[in-house]
């Protein structure tokens, strides 16, 4: 902070510098009282639509961009309790596959970096085979991930991304089992062209389309340890503090897929 800043606002401004003696001081961590989860028979008593964990677990490389982590997926393995093989698609540093092997589950997991492309019917080919799926795709181009132009976060427009992202839905529903899950960890963001981009509408609506149901709760995952936590904006908007674990199910009877 400049003495200038401290004394005169006004002038503070003019010399184009942000008034930081009306800017909000840095935050210390906000304790929120969280309602009280009622009793039940999960084998997860903790996890709830409200995952608050602040501890990312030893999963997977915490460098990657766009790293998730673990714990949150070893509560949903533990609850879902996959009988079968499990796959993550878009794995990244593997965090998902960490987690299956310190489980015992059996998986396959693939990434962009490998050739892979989720996206495309023909690469990502398998049908009713898989218990459970783990996906935490891009953010559009909230993140860019490769040079792959086939890469999610590639692609040049919004609609080009819902195409490819459809597809992604698509190829994943044909690969579960009857009554398999898919879990897809997906965050709304702010684009400078598009503006705000409601990618936890889309993932519902395009999951729907594939004749998934939702097969719980949303869980609302604090973001803790983001990075844009860390940075200070000219601008004024509400941060987005969370990003959204949506849980579907491929129906057991074949009438929709
Ligand atoms: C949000 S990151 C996943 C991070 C991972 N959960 C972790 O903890 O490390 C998204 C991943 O999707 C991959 N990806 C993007 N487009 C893809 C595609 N078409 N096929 C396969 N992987 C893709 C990117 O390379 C990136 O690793």
């Amino acid at each position: 902070m400049t003495l200038s800043a401290q004394i005169n606002p006004f002038f503070a401004a003019r010399m184009g510098r942000p008034d930081v003696s009306r800017a909000p001081r840095r935050q210390e961590p906000a304790y929120a009282r969280l309602p009280r989860a009622p009793i039940n028979a999960s084998p997860v008593p903790h996890l709830t639509s409200l995952y608050h964990n602040h501890r990312a677990g030893e999963y997977g490389d915490r460098s990657y961009p766009g790293n998730c982590g673990g714990n949150l997926i070893k509560d949903l393995l533990t609850f879902f309790g996959p009988a079968g093989l499990a796959c993550d698609p878009m794995a990244g540093s593997g965090t998902f596959r960490d987690v299956c092997e310190e489980l015992g589950i059996p998986c396959m997991s693939w990434d962009i970096h490998d050739g892979f492309d989720a996206c495309d019917p023909e690469a990502f080919t398998a049908r009713d085979t898989f218990d459970f799926i783990w996906a935490h795709p891009a953010y559009w181009r909230m993140k860019l991930y490769s040079d792959d132009p086939r890469d999610l976060s590639r692609a040049p427009t919004l609609s080009d991304f819902l195409r490819r992202y459809r597809r992604f839905i698509k190829n994943c529903a044909r690969a579960l089992k009857p009554g398999g899950k898919l879990a897809i960890l997906m965050g709304d963001y702010t684009d400078r062209e598009e503006g705000f981009v409601p990618l936890t509408f889309h993932t519902k609506r395009l999951a729907f389309a594939a004749g998934l149901s939702q097969s719980c709760t949303d869980i609302i995952r604090f973001s803790h340890g983001a990075s844009s936590g860390r940075k200070v904006y000219r601008s004024s908007f509400i941060p987005g503090l969370h990003d959204t674990c949506m849980i579907f199910e491929k129906p057991t009877s074949k009438e929709a897929l």
